[in-house]
C-alpha cells in the first residue's frame, strides 16, 4: 500500500472497541491469509462490550510485543497482530516495532469470542500511534485482516460486511446500514457454562468448506438471506426477522454437521435456550436466537420484552449467566492511559 499523504505524529494512542453480532453468518473464506469471505455478512454492534487497547510505537523495541489481560499474547496471536501493525507500517512509513496492552470487557470465557473487539481496537489505535487518519472503510479492511468479523466492529449499529470481488480485498469492508436508533433492540447473551469452544472458528470453516456436502448451498443461502434481512431491517419487521436470523445461524450449524468429520459446538442446554425462545415468540414475545461456533446462544429481542425473557433464560439448567446489553456505536480512539481500565 502507498504510504498516506495524510500523516499526523507518531506515538501512544488508545481505542475502545465493541464486539458484535452476526445476524447473518460469516462461515466461509476465499482467502484465509487477508480473511476474504465467500459471503456477505450483517451484524448489530454491540454497546460497552468489547476491547480497550494501547499502542505505543519505541525506538527501543527488537520486535512487537502484547499483554492481553495482562498475560503475553500467543504466537498465533501475535502472528495475526504483526500482519495489521505490518500493513500500518507500510502505510506510515514507520519501521518502529510498538508495544501494546489489551483489556477485554467481555472475557473470551465468557463464551463470547473477543477476536471482533480485539482486531478492531487495534486496527483504531495503531493507525492513529503511527500517525494514520484512516476512514472507516480503511479501518474496516485493516481489522478484517486480523480477524474476519472484526471488520464489522468499526462501525455501530446495522453493520454490513460486503463480501467484494477484488482478490487484494479492496472492496471487502463493512459499512453502517441503519444506526442503533432506527430499531432499538436489546441483545441477550445466554452463556452456557463448560468450558470454551474446542475447534477455532477459522479450521471449523475451513472444514466445512472442504468436507460439508452443504457447503455450496450454504453461500448461496447467504447471499439470499443478506438481502432479505436488509429489508427486514428496513421495514422493522420482526416476524421476517426472526426466521431470517434463526433459518441462517441453523444453516450454519447444518453445514457444520453435514462435514466429514462432522462438527457439533452445541450442548443440551443450547437446544434448551431454543426450544425456551420458541415458546416465548409463540406466546407473543418479540424474541430470536443466534448462535455462533459455540454452545453460547444470543437472543435479539424488543426492549419490553427483554426483561421477561431474560428471567426465563436464567432459569434453564446449565445457563451460567444471562448479559443483557443493546446495540451501540462503533469503535474509537480514547484517552490513553486513561481510557484503560485497570485489569
Ligand atoms: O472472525 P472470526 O474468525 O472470529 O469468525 C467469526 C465466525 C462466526 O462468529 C461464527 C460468524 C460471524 O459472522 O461472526
Amino acid at each position: 500500500m502507498k504510504p498516506s499523504p495524510n500523516l499526523g505524529p507518531i506515538g501512544r494512542a488508545a481505542a475502545f472497541a465493541p464486539s458484535n453480532i452476526a445476524l447473518t453468518k460469516y462461515w466461509g473464506k476465499r482467502n484465509s491469509r487477508i480473511n476474504l469471505p465467500l459471503s456477505s455478512s450483517i451484524s448489530v454492534t454491540l454497546s460497552e462490550l468489547g476491547s480497550f487497547t494501547i499502542v505505543e510505537p519505541q525506538a527501543d523495541l527488537r520486535q512487537d510485543v502484547m499483554l492481553v489481560d495482562d498475560k503475553p499474547l500467543d504466537d498465533a496471536g501475535l502472528v495475526k497482530v504483526r500482519r495489521v501493525l505490518d500493513e500500518i507500517r507500510a502505510m506510515s512509513g514507520s519501521s518502529l516495532y510498538a508495544g501494546l496492552r489489551s483489556v477485554n470487557t467481555v472475557a473470551a470465557a465468557q463464551g463470547m469470542a473477543s477476536s471482533a473487539s480485539a482486531f478492531a481496537a487495534l486496527a483504531t489505535a495503531a493507525s492513529a500511534a503511527y500517525g494514520l487518519r484512516l476512514d472507516s472503510a480503511a479501518l474496516s479492511r485493516l481489522a478484517r485482516t486480523g480477524s474476519g468479523s472484526a471488520s464489522r466492529s468499526i462501525d455501530g449499529g446495522y453493520v454490513l460486511w460486503q463480501r467484494g470481488e477484488k482478490d487484494d480485498g479492496s472492496d471487502s469492508f463493512a459499512t453502517q446500514r441503519f444506526a442503533a436508533d432506527h430499531w432499538p433492540m436489546r441483545i441477550l447473551i445466554a452463556h452456557a457454562s463448560g468450558g470454551r469452544k474446542s475447534v477455532s472458528s477459522t479450521l471449523g470453516m475451513a472444514q466445512s468448506k472442504t468436507d460439508s456436502l452443504l457447503f455450496r448451498s450454504w453461500i448461496e443461502r447467504c447471499d439470499h438471506d443478506v438481502v432479505a434481512l436488509e429489508n427486514a431491517i428496513e421495514n422493522k419487521d420482526f416476524s421476517t426477522f426472526a426466521d431470517l436470523v434463526e433459518g441462517n445461524a441453523l444453516a450454519m450449524h447444518g453445514t457444520m454437521l453435514a462435514g466429514q468429520p462432522a462438527l457439533l459446538y452445541w450442548r443440551p442446554v443450547t437446544l434448551a435456550v431454543i426450544a425456551a425462545v420458541r415458546e416465548l415468540r409463540k406466546d407473543g414475545a418479540e424474541c430470536c436466537f443466534t448462535i455462533d461456533a459455540g454452545a453460547s446462544v444470543v437472543i435479539l429481542c424488543s426492549p419490553q420484552d427483554a426483561r421477561p425473557v431474560s428471567e426465563v433464560l436464567s432459569e434453564i439448567d446449565g445457563i451460567e449467566q444471562v448479559i443483557q446489553t443493546r446495540i451501540g456505536p462503533g469503535a474509537r480512539l480514547v484517552e490513553a492511559p486513561g481510557g484503560l481500565p485497570h485489569a
